[in-house]
């Protein structure tokens, strides 16, 4: 009797799943509307009658305000044409499920882009992750992981400089899982052609935007066969499209053994891969030049895109003026480019650059004793 219950609320849950990935199904067979020389996630946003363009901030919580503060500065420094929109993502549970407040969606909708602090997930009160919940909200689905050795701040290895585009929506991400019964639980890892597609024409076009000549898809295709077989199967037809990119294909265990032994034949290519291998790999490629603090990146969609600091909000140094604000500086800048401010981009990396290859005004995290507002002063002296 007992069994018989227990295996009954499973089941139905087994079934209501079964019945979730169904609803996907006509998602299978389609293809992603975009033609080849279509820009995949191209920035929407137009300067305003005072000359600037309004970027949506999310400071974000611990140091975020801090880290934020120094970007403000700097940005103003060079005069950089932005307005800042600020906005309060802090969470709401409407029915059961988080959601963030929708002043905070009308802004990012309307600018296109917004840069983001980190923000810390509620612990214990019914929350999923904020971050997974806006790339949810505004299906951002590429997360787009450059990773380049800074000058003076000394690691394993000299001149890295991997770009590592993830899928950011499905795969093992999907969130559907359900006990079958007591001690065995199950997780789809759901792939459809339409994901892939848009998050390889991104990659070639990525590629093509910052001077690469090839592309590489990282897969499990030799195991998990359907799944990954459909990622690289997809991605074989669309390198059709882009003749003048050398495109292959590498085992996730190969990549992730050849990076840590030499990354440098990695710097003329652009990886793609399925969301958990681009979650792991890109933090590994993080450790390769030094850590999360110093890796910026990029949440792309079609509609918008947000920037942020891959780094958590710091409790523990949050409020002392002890932040290193350089891997938002840095996200700030792939955000630039993004909208097209090339130049402005390069004047303001160049000055943070220039001041941590000096190694006289870094903040505690690279070994120096700057406060974070005195490196952000040392970064405008150098603009
Ligand atoms: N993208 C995001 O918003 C994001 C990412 C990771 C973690 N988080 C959240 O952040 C909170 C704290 O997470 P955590 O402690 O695991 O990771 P963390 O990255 O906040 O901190 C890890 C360590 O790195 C240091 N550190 C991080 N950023 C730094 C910076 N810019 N300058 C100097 N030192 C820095 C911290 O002081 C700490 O010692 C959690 O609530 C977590 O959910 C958010």
């Amino acid at each position: 009797m007992l069994a018989a219950r227990s295996f009954a609320a499973p089941a139905r849950q087994c079934l209501r799943q079964a019945n979730k990935v169904q609803r996907f199904a006509p998602a299978f067979t389609r293809t992603y509307a975009v033609a080849a020389d279509d820009k995949v996630a191209k920035f929407k946003g137009t300067k305003g009658n005072d000359g600037k363009f309004t970027v949506t901030l999310i400071e974000g919580d611990g140091i975020g305000p801090e880290i934020s503060q120094a970007v403000k500065d700097i940005y103003s420094a060079a005069n950089v044409p932005i307005k800042w929109e600020s906005v309060d993502v802090t969470p709401r549970l409407v029915d059961g499920k988080t959601s963030i407040p929708p002043e905070a969606i009308e802004s990012v909708t309307k600018n296109y882009v917004a840069l983001k602090g980190p923000l810390a997930t509620p612990v214990g009160k019914g929350h999923v992750s904020l971050n997974l919940t806006l790339r949810r909200t505004f299906n951002l689905f590429a997360n787009l992981r450059p990773c380049k050795s800074i000058a003076g701040y000394k690691t394993p290895y000299d001149n890295v400089d991997t770009v590592l585009i993830r899928e950011n929506t499905e795969g093992e991400y999907s969130g559907i899982e359900h006990v079958v019964v007591d001690g065995v639980v199950q997780s789809i890892k759901l792939i459809t052609r339409e994901a892939c597609e848009r998050v390889l024409r991104f990659a070639f076009q990525h590629a093509e935007s910052i001077g690469r000549k090839k592309v590489r898809a990282v897969h499990k295709a030799t195991i998990m066969k359907m799944s990954d077989g459909l990622f690289l199967s997809t991605a074989r037809e669309i390198a059709k499209d882009y003749p003048h990119i050398e495109f292959d294909a590498e085992l996730l265990d190969n990549t992730c053994l050849k990076m840590v032994t030499d990354p440098i034949p990695y710097n003329d290519k652009v990886l793609v891969m399925p969301n958990l291998y681009g979650d792991i790999l890109s933090d590994m490629c993080a450790g390769l030049i030094g850590g999360l603090g110093l890796t910026p990146s990029g949440n792309i969609g079609d509609e918008c895109s947000i920037f942020e600091a891959v780094h958590g909000s710091a409790p523990d140094i949050a409020g002392k003026g002890l932040a290193n604000p350089t891997a938002l500086l840095l996200s700030s800048i792939m955000m630039l480019r993004h909208m097209g401010l090339n130049e402005h981009a390069s004047q303001i990396e160049g000055a943070i650059f220039k001041v941590l290859s000096e190694g006289k005004t870094i903040t505690g995290d690279l070994g120096g004793k700057a406060k974070t507002h005195e490196y952000a002063n040392a970064v405008i002296k150098a603009l």
